[in-house]
């Protein structure tokens, strides 16, 4: 049976939050002990440039970025782990998408009227454009799935029209590529319960995967608790509790009107605390030229295979020979 392959990314913009990983990451872990599957996994770098970014610290988030990757059990041996920018032609095969992408298709994306309300002093082109990027990451290795939080399923149909539209005009060459989601596709914030959990709205409304116990409870103490708040803190329960003892106690409690938001909160703390305890402990054992030297092997690889994508596009569109 040919391999299936996976492709995901996430950005270098700061700390990896428990979104990132109920969301996406968790999903890269169990794929890439699948052996029917080859799973590229990237730093986001070129996309994380159409935010705010100090360009003193980018190169420090890649590094603290994968690390935490590594630290979380991503394995070099079981996937391709690698930087965006370190393969060149990630952003040549965006160029050509980008003259097959309607700006209408562009303007219906709802990530980027977010963020361009968000950042309004600076709604630059590449903030725009970055679903074809995200396009060309994708189609590149030809994926068959790409495992995502439920904000980015509009970029992955975007990615099914741009394939589309290369392959009716130069022929058969990219697949239908379809998002693979976890149980909880959209985490919501800590302190805005209705919103989905992003760094974009401060500290206090997401846990980082790195915060000490002491944070984490101090985070999770003040969480808006009103009726939505609780239901999200008994969800977030559900998922860290592993045989679910606790969290029916909770749910008992609940349905009787005895529930203490007090409890609930601090038996969460204690089970996120506790579930990232070997993730604190191992992330900093990894040294940066451990880092270094598995993104230089897993750029090589993705690098050979975008070669071969890019040999096959150029001489479909007619620039070669
Ligand atoms: P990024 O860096 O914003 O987020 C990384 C992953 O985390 C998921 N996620 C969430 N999932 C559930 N609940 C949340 N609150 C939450 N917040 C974030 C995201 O959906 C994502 O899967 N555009 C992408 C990076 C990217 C990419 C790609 C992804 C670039 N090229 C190609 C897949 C394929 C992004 O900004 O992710």
């Amino acid at each position: 049976m040919d391999q299936q392959i996976i492709v995901s990314g996430i950005q270098p913009s700061g700390e990896l939050h428990i979104g990132n990983y109920l969301g996406a990451i968790k999903n890269w872990l169990t794929l890439q002990s699948e052996r029917k599957y080859h799973c590229f996994f990237f730093i986001a770098d070129l996309h994380s440039l159409t935010g705010e970014f100090d360009p003193q610290t980018k190169y420090q988030q890649i590094i603290s970025l994968t690390r935490d990757l590594l630290a979380l059990g991503l394995d070099p041996d079981q996937c391709t782990l690698f930087v965006q920018s370190a393969v060149p032609e990630h952003t040549e095969l965006s160029w050509i998408f980008s003259t097959l992408t309607p700006m209408s298709e562009l303007e219906r994306m709802t990530q980027y009227k977010d963020k361009a309300e968000h950042q309004v002093t600076n709604v630059n082109v590449g903030l725009f454009t970055y679903p074809v990027l995200q396009a060309a990451d994708i189609l590149m290795y030809k994926a068959d799935r790409v495992p995502v939080g439920e904000d980015q399923v509009q970029h992955v149909e975007l990615t099914r029209v741009i394939g589309r539209k290369f392959n009716n005009k130069f022929g058969q060459t990219f697949p239908e590529t379809l998002p693979l989601l976890t149980a909880t596709p959209r985490v919501m914030s800590l302190t805005e319960p209705v919103k989905k959990m992003s760094k974009s709205h401060g500290p206090k409304s997401y846990l980082a995967l790195n915060d000490p116990p002491e944070l984490i409870l101090e985070k999770i103490r003040k969480a808006t608790a009103d009726e939505i708040g609780v239901t999200n803190l008994l969800e977030l329960h559900k998922l860290f509790d592993a045989n679910g003892a606790a969290t029916q106690k909770f749910l008992g409690e609940q349905a009787r009107g005895t529930l203490m938001n007090v409890k609930l909160k601090d038996g969460l703390a204690a089970l996120i605390a506790n579930h990232f305890a070997r993730f604190r402990a191992d992330r900093v054992k990894i040294s940066e030229s451990a880092v270094v030297k598995i993104l230089k092997s897993g750029a090589k690889v993705a690098g050979g295979i975008a070669t071969e994508t890019m040999t096959e596009v150029r001489k479909k569109v007619g620039i070669r020979d």
